[in-house]
């Protein structure tokens, strides 16, 4: 197919989908295809944002909605505010979003009500957890889009249980292609672990940033003395960097961090991975971490009580404890143990390819809708 006339619109506005969508943005440069990026302003702290545009070699947004941070529907309808209008101006030929973030979402909606045509990146993951602001995103956005990127199969049996496999594209998830493309680079280049006097093999590596974990005083306690239970007893030194969310609730509950965990800034990509890559074993709440260690062959235990990333479970790169402390320490001794071979089930990294394949494929032939009632002839 030749380029699109008008640009496809990329929105943006957080960590995991700067990091997701540069492969994405990566294809249409080496395609030459014409695109805009907009970035909703979502996250903006350089540790969360800019850092990851020079890392990652994309360029800066075209656009910058500016929006922060603010509660969720005030969030999400500002986003909408001022994505509109620009939406109207480019016309784009196809809007793309990725993940569950408010970005996303607004994103989603404006693209809906313009009726411009929309694809949903990782499309098809449910937790079944409608308590978390990122189930309810990612549900309404697979029912607005027109073009479905599930990365698994299990992802699009989830989209046919609520009749949307019609119009999806089996991708693999563009986090595998993001870390085949930085993992080599993260080895040579990061000097991270020397920093931070680490030998691999002999530390944890933390995460815990969700909303539902680290604004309950109670819960976020209950995950710290069950990691650093499990250091503590196995002898392993635990590094923590800490989302701004986090670091919030870490002050204002006036929580205490326990000896053996080890507080550090927001890592920047490669600093993160090349730290992923050899710890012992990782703890987390994070969903692309979950699929990260995966891809890397390093034991996880997902500090939750579901996770929307079965995949990682069922090969056993993945144990999902709950967020008691027994339980914390239980599920890291029994992955301690794991063996390290589990094939990847999130794809060959080459989803961004299949991805920009499959809207060149609509943009050429248009909407497989079925005929709508008005077309039915009687
Ligand atoms: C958001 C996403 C979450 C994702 C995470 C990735 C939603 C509903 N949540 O959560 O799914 O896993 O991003 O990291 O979209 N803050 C800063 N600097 C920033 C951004 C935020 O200090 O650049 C602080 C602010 O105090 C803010 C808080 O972090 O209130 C939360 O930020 P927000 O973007 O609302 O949610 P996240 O927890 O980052
Ligand atoms: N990450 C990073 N630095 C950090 C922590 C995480 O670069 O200090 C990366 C990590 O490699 C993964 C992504 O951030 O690709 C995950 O984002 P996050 O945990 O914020 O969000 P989630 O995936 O849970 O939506």
């Amino acid at each position: 197919m030749t380029r699109p006339q008008n640009p496809i619109m990329i929105v943006l506005g957080t960590r995991p989908e700067i990091i997701k969508l540069s492969p994405v943005v990566r294809e249409f440069e080496d395609r030459d295809w014409p695109y805009t990026l907009v970035h909703t302003g979502q996250h903006y702290s350089d540790s969360l944002d800019g850092v990851f545009f020079d890392q990652l070699a994309i360029s800066e947004p075209d656009h910058h909605l500016g929006v922060g941070s603010r509660p969720h529907g005030h969030q999400t309808g500002e986003m909408m505010i001022r994505l509109e209008p620009l939406v109207h101006s480019v016309d784009p030929s196809f809007l793309l979003v990725q993940g569950d973030t408010n970005s996303a979402l607004a994103g989603s909606l404006v693209a809906a009500k313009a009726d411009v045509p929309q694809g949903h990146v990782e499309a098809g993951l449910r937790s079944d957890d409608r308590r978390m602001p990122e189930e309810v995103n990612r549900v309404l956005i697979d029912h607005a889009a027109e073009v479905l990127f599930p990365p698994t199969d299990e992802a699009r049996a989830r989209l046919a249980r609520e009749d949307l496999d019609q119009r999806c594209f089996v991708t693999g998830n563009t986090i595998v292609d993001a870390v085949r493309q930085n993992e080599l680079v993260a080895a040579e280049k990061s000097a991270m672990l020397d920093e931070l006097g680490l030998t691999p093999g002999e530390y944890v590596l933390f995460t815990a940033h969700r909303e539902e974990n680290v604004d309950a005083a109670d819960r976020f306690a209950d995950i710290l003395t069950g990691v650093a239970e499990f250091a503590e007893r196995t002898g392993l030194e635990c590094i923590y960097p800490v989302h701004p969310r986090a670091r919030e609730q870490l002050v204002s509950k006036n929580l205490t961090v326990p000896d053996p965990v080890t507080l550090v800034d927001p890592l920047d990509y490669l600093d993160f991975l090349a730290l992923e890559s050899d710890a012992a074993i990782v703890f987390t709440d994070s969903g692309g971490v979950q699929e990260e260690t995966c891809i890397l062959q390093v034991p996880c235990v997902t500090v939750r009580e579901n996770t929307e990333r079965p995949e990682s479970v069922e090969v056993g790169a993945n144990v999902v404890a709950g967020t008691s402390p027994g339980g914390i320490v239980a599920a890291g001794r029994a992955q301690l143990e794991a063996t390290p071979e589990w094939p990847c089930p999130f794809g060959d990294g080459n989803a961004a390819e299949r991805i920009v394949d499959a809207i060149a494929e609509y943009l050429l032939e248009g909407p497989r809708r079925e005929e709508s009632p008005q077309e039915r002839t009687v």
